[in-house]
């Protein structure tokens, strides 16, 4: 493979807004918000991107349905991202692994040399949006996507409402503040449930929890997602929500999401944070 020494500064060129997806914690629906998430932005017409450093638990390719898929070579010999749909591309160790159920059986620096190669090895198109989809916690992945980076454009923070989740929220907002990255918003993930009989709202997890974090880091709340029943089979199937149930409460507020978030993240070009005016 022909590599040369400045392909990450041309890709780096190439992407826009880079926005982080994290959580203190596992199974709060980072992965689920950042495909969604992209999914979104794609269907509101930008050019978005996807990159998974979740190493060890990698979930993009299942959810945009692309298990099975290889990585091929541009003409110039640079790994080319997986194309999802127009304008619309991933990248993720999956299609390096064998199967579904091959475990990735490394440590720190050499998951570190694979984010790296996601910059230096890949030859990414302009991109309006790279989402990328983290690890829960704080590690190795996070350090080392936010200094190939350079500069994020922020980060958007997973929760559900529970206090357990919201204490290792803390821990993540901390960790960011350290690296000197923005936040953009968080997003209360499995806030309630409509009952699909008598369209009762219940509060599974209600605790006040994110009430406190919001007051305390004094971010804006994104969007508040229930748990839904097509949220949860698109990510099962990789089928798009924004075809499958364009008009449930989740794809919709993902819509809106999106459109916070492009009409004004911080950190880049002079735009304003997102906000929930
Ligand atoms: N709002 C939701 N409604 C229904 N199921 C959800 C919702 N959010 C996440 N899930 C499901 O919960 C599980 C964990 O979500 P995932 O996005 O993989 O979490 P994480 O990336 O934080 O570990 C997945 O099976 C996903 O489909
Ligand atoms: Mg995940």
């Amino acid at each position: 493979m022909e590599l040369s020494a400045d392909n990450r500064e041309k890709n780096l060129k190439r992407i826009k807004n880079t926005v982080l997806v994290m959580s203190g914690k596992g199974g709060v629906g980072k992965s689920t918000v950042a495909v969604n998430l992209a999914r979104a932005l794609n269907a509101s017409g930008k050019k978005t991107g996807i990159m998974d450093v979740d190493i060890h638990g990698p979930s993009v390719a299942k959810m945009l349905n692309l298990e099975g898929e290889g990585l091929s070579q541009t003409p110039t010999g640079y790994l080319a991202p997986v194309k999802v749909c127009d304008n619309f591309y991933a990248a993720s160790i999956a299609f390096l692994l064998e199967n579904e159920s091959a475990p990735v059986i490394w440590r720190g620096p050499m998951k570190s040399n694979f984010i790296n190669q996601m910059f230096d090895s890949f030859a990414w198109p302009e991109l309006d949006y790279l989402v990328i989809d983290c690890p829960p916690g704080t590690g190795d992945e996070h350090m080392t996507v936010i200094q190939a980076l350079g500069k994020v454009t922020g980060a958007v923070i997973v929760t559900t409402p529970q206090h357990l989740a919201c204490l290792d929220v803390k821990k993540a907002l901390n960790f960011l503040k350290q690296m000197s990255v923005d936040v953009i918003g968080i997003i209360e993930n499995m806030a309630y449930f409509k009952c699909p009989d008598c369209g009762k709202k219940v509060e599974i997890f209600k605790t006040g929890g994110l009430a406190e974090l919001v007051e305390e880091f004094k971010m804006s709340i994104l969007g508040s997602l229930p748990i839904e029943s097509a949220v949860g089979e698109s990510g099962d199937t990789g089928e798009s929500l924004f075809e499958k149930a364009p008009s449930s409460a989740a794809a919709k507020t993902f819509m809106d999401i999106a459109g916070k978030i492009s009409s004004g993240v911080p950190g880049v070009r002079g735009a304003k944070p997102a906000n929930n005016a």
